[in-house]
């Protein structure tokens, strides 16, 4: 049973300079709800009740938000505001929330390895504080579960990407090239030009790992970026266990990047009943 999640929150977030000089990237809202918000609540609709959220100094708006704020919620009940009250009241019920500091940020492997304590023995999932699935029916996380429950193995979550797009992420490589959406990877390759790409999946914000990952991110030397890179490790557990990839079913949103953000700003807004109808006038007009 994976009822862990490791949520890695402590990056620069540089490609949303300025604002995150201030605000974490994991706290733009989506709407009117921190990013971070639909990752955490994926994560219980998948049965996770324990989460380590690794955040980094100059990011305490995230504990604060996920904690109460009573002189708040006494100030609503006073004025009689209680669908406000519920708004403020109802975020993240279901699950034990955990924070610790990763004191440098010096990569993503170097995240996951802040939650060793917090994971001990137990297989865990991990889910990236910046990207966004979407699938209400059934959560990416849960799917993932549901498959390291046939496999008792680490799984790397993945979506089709173009061929021209291989190079922007890490690419796996499977043993056997066949449909099924569970396969036993031999590598994945790091940006591989179109021509060079053993595959179209690419390596996304989910993973389910086993706990021997952590003998290899102690270990881990710098990679790419001069960063503690989690591929890095995961590639040297192949050689001890077997790691498989999983074609996630869900829309991602890499709000880590402009065009992502906007665009899940403008789906969640058509998907709600209070904004769906000014919206798409709004995109009407704009397309005239
Ligand atoms: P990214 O590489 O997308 O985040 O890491 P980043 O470094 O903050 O972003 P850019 O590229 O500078 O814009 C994916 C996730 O891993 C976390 C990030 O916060 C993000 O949620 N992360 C990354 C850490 O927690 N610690 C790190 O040292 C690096």
């Amino acid at each position: 049973m994976i009822k862990k999640a490791v949520i890695p929150a402590a990056g620069y977030g540089t490609r949303f300079l300025p604002v995150t000089k201030a605000l974490p990237k994991e706290m733009l809202p989506i709407i009117d709800r921190p990013t971070l918000e639909y990752i955490v609540n994926e994560a219980i609709d998948s049965g996770i009740t324990d989460i380590l959220l690794v955040v980094s100094g100059n990011k305490n708006s995230i504990v604060d938000y996920f904690d109460r704020n009573l002189e708040l919620e006494y100030k609503l009940l006073e004025r009689k505001k209680d669908y406000e009250y519920g708004l403020v009241t109802n975020i993240a019920v279901g699950a034990n929330l955990y924070f610790i500091r990763q004191k440098e940020q010096l990569g993503l492997g170097h995240a996951v390895l802040q939650g060793e304590t917090f994971v001990g023995q137990d297989d865990f999932a991990v889910l990236l504080g910046d990207d966004v699935y979407v699938n209400d029916d059934y959560p990416a996380t849960k799917q993932m579960i549901d498959a390291y429950d046939k496999v008792k193995s680490s799984i790397l979550g993945t979506i089709e990407v173009s061929l021209e797009d291989t190079k922007k992420y890490g690419i796996c490589d499977p043993i056997k090239q066949s449909s099924d959406q569970l396969k036993v990877l031999k590598s994945v390759v790091e940006k591989p030009e179109p021509k060079n790409a053993p595959s179209r999946s690419a390596i996304g914000g989910r993973y389910i790992l086993t706990s021997t990952i952590f003998k290899y991110l102690r270990s881990q030397s710098k990679g790419k970026g001069n960063e503690i890179q989690l591929t890095d490790a995961i590639l040297r557990l192949m050689n001890e266990e077997k790691v498989y990839s999983f074609d996630v079913d869900a829309r991602r949103y890499d709000v880590g990047k402009k065009i992502d953000y906007i665009e899940a700003i403008i789906d969640f807004g058509l998907k709600r009943d209070d904004l769906k109808d000014d919206i798409q006038a709004l995109i009407n007009k704009k397309s005239k």
